[in-house]
Parts: C-alpha cells; structure tokens; sequence
C-alpha cells in the first residue's frame, strides 16, 4: 500500500510532526509514503514529490515549516473571499488524478486549513481517497478543538508581551502588538490572557475607542501607566471596517494595519504616548511548543489508521483530550469563532480585561 501526504496554505508549527507520525504509522503497517511538495501543485504533471521513510523524518519534529514545502496560491485554491468558495476546475483535477494513479496512492492525507479542506472536500465528493488533518495558527476550524501550531503562535505572542511590558512600563505607554487570526480572535485572547494585556480587541466583539480610552484614563488615575493592548488583524473598527494591505494572496485580501490604526486614534484620544507593533509571520514561524509537536504527531498516526480502516472524506478532530474524527463536510465552510459571552470572556472580564465593549 502506498499513501501521499501533501501540506497546503500557509504552513504552521507543528507541520513536520504530522509528517513524522504519518511515516512513522504507515512504516509500521509495511506502508510506503509519497510526500507531495508544495501542495496540491506537487500533484500536477510530472509530479514532484518525495518518498519518505522514516529516516527522512529523524529530527524534524522539533522543526518550524514544513519539509515538504506548501503554498497558499496555484490551481487549487478554494477560497477566493470571504464566503466565496472556488471549484478546482476539471482539467486540473484529472491531470493531478492521473499523477495519483500513476504512484498507485490508495489514500491521500490532506494537511489543510479551512481552504485545503475545501479542495480536499470536492475531491472526495469526486471519489479520491481523501483524509483530511486540520492545520492553522488561527484554531478557527469548527469541528476540532485544537488546530496544532495555535500553542506555538499565542507562545509567540505571550512572548511578545512579556517584552513589550517592560518597555511599556519603563517609558508609561501605551504598547499595542497587533496579532494574526484572520476572522477569529482565538490566538489575540489566548495570548492576551496569557501575556498579561490589559486590552484585548477581536473581530467577534464590537469596541468603540471611547471605552478603550476612559479604560486607560482610569487605569493612569490609578497609578497604572503602561498599558498593553493586543488587537486582532481581522478586528472591526468602530465603523465596522477590516483594516487592510494592498496586495491580494489567493484571492483572499491580506490583513494589516489595524495595530498602527488603533494605536493613533488612543494616542489621540488619552494623550498617551502610544506605540504600535505588529507580529506578523513571527507566529507562524519557528520550532513548535511541546503540545503542538504532540499533536501534530498524534493527528498523523490517526490519519493513517483513518486510512487503514478506508474511512476517506473524514478529518482527524482534537475533541475532549481524545484524537477522534469527523467527516470533513462538518468540519469545513463554518469557522468556530469566540463566543462573544463564553465562559473564556467572561473570565478574561472578571480579571479585569477590557474588549472594548
Ligand atoms: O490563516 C493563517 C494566517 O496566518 C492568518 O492568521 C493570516 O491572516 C494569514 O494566514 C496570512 O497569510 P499569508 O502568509 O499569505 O500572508
């Protein structure tokens, strides 16, 4: 038996540990693995991929990226906007089936965030053996509770606040580190909470600047002069607006700026002398936590023997400690967003966090 592994989007810590529990797994059942590059691309005519044995994969776990290299660009991108979902054109899809034929792969393990898993979808509903595994730094895929590299990027950020803080504290300013999590403020309030801000902006809660200032004023009256704000790319302005880059990646216009936009407007409004900074790919980069590398590792073995017991169109999911999985059909088109009065922001509030609501 012969398996394919591709990675595809933006990669994320934790990549390499998949790679290593698929290998590790499949060797285990006499299996081979054909590592796909760059994606789906790799798939294309001729086909450009690796085999992988287990000495390939001695001493990756502890690395950042992905070894087999991943794109978030190509022909078969799903996501082409918010809400707009793409088919991979026929042509494209027979010319990469006859690249599977041709290896003999009798199950392909997709590594994908919420686009991936969309590609990954429409090729199941064609009849490919597809097993998705659910990656993103953002933790937004429904029908999972943890997306491995999510640790690894709010270790990041945690430790970006930690520096900001003394900073901060030493010149009594207003520090305001914007962080990624696209549509959902998972990784900003994680690593808030954990980093210690005291100003935590997401795209699921409205703010206005008028409580963040009078937050900041009360904070200065009481002898607090440093603030730390953490604020999502993807968070609304008061008006409602996504603030944004130029360039277009995939189809899906790129975020950035709202950190520098904030910070301005409670420069302008508290008389606070106000920096910005963003953290950008800093939090996808880098060696994955301890969590992230066990998961990832555990994702992969539970891949396999999704493959070995030929159950294909379904997603390894992370549920209540336990490795389980769920069709991808559930686990896709619907992202799993903060729960704007959850327990988590309920106690984020009771120790005295403000959302700006
Ligand atoms: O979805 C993961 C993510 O890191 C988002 O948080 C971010 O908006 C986006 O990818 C950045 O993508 P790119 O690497 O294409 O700039």
């Amino acid at each position: 038996m012969r398996i394919g592994i591709l990675n595809s989007g933006g990669d994320c810590p934790g990549l390499n540990a998949v790679i290593h529990g698929v290998v590790g797994a499949a060797d285990q059942l006499g299996w081979e693995v054909i590592g796909f590059r760059d994606g789906f691309e790799g798939l294309l005519p001729p086909g450009d991929y690796t085999v992988l044995k287990p000495k390939d994969t001695i001493g990756i776990l502890k690395l950042g990226g992905t070894i087999l290299g991943t794109t978030n660009k190509g022909h078969f991108v799903a996501k082409v906007g918010t809400g707009d979902i793409a088919e991979v054109p026929a042509e494209v899809v027979a010319q990469a089936k006859a690249t599977m034929d041709r290896l003999g792969i009798s199950a392909l393990v997709v590594v994908g965030g919420d686009g991936s898993l969309t590609t990954g979808l429409q090729l199941y509903r064609e009849g490919w053996p597809i097993i998705g595994v659910p990656k993103t730094i953002d933790n937004d895929l429904s029908a999972t509770a943890f997306t491995f590299g999510f640790d690894s990027a709010v270790s990041t950020v945690v430790d970006a606040l930690d520096r900001l803080h003394t900073t901060g504290e030493s010149h009594k300013r207003v520090m305001v580190l914007e962080v990624m999590g696209r549509h959902a403020g998972w990784i900003a309030l994680w690593g808030g909470i954990a980093g210690g801000a005291h100003v935590v902006l997401i795209p699921e809660i409205p703010f206005t600047f008028e409580k963040i200032a009078a937050y900041i004023n009360e904070r200065d009256a009481q002898g607090y002069h440093s603030t730390l704000v953490v604020v999502a790319e993807g968070a609304h302005l008061p008006d409602g607006h996504i603030v944004t880059l130029d360039a277009k990646v995939a189809g899906e216009v790129r975020l950035g700026g709202v950190g520098e936009r904030v910070a301005a407007k409670i420069q302008q409004l508290t008389g606070k002398d106000t920096r910005a900074c963003t953290l950008g790919h800093l939090q996808r980069g880098g060696a994955p936590t301890a969590l992230d590398r066990i998961l990832g590792m555990r994702f992969g073995v539970m891949a396999v023997k999704l493959a070995a017991e030929g159950a294909f169109g379904q997603m390894v999911s992370y549920q209540a400690y336990h490795v389980d999985s769920v069709s991808i059909e559930q686990a896709v088109h619907q992202l799993r967003l903060v729960e704007p009065d959850s327990e988590l922001v309920q106690a984020a509030k009771a120790v005295g966090i403000c959302l700006g609501d």
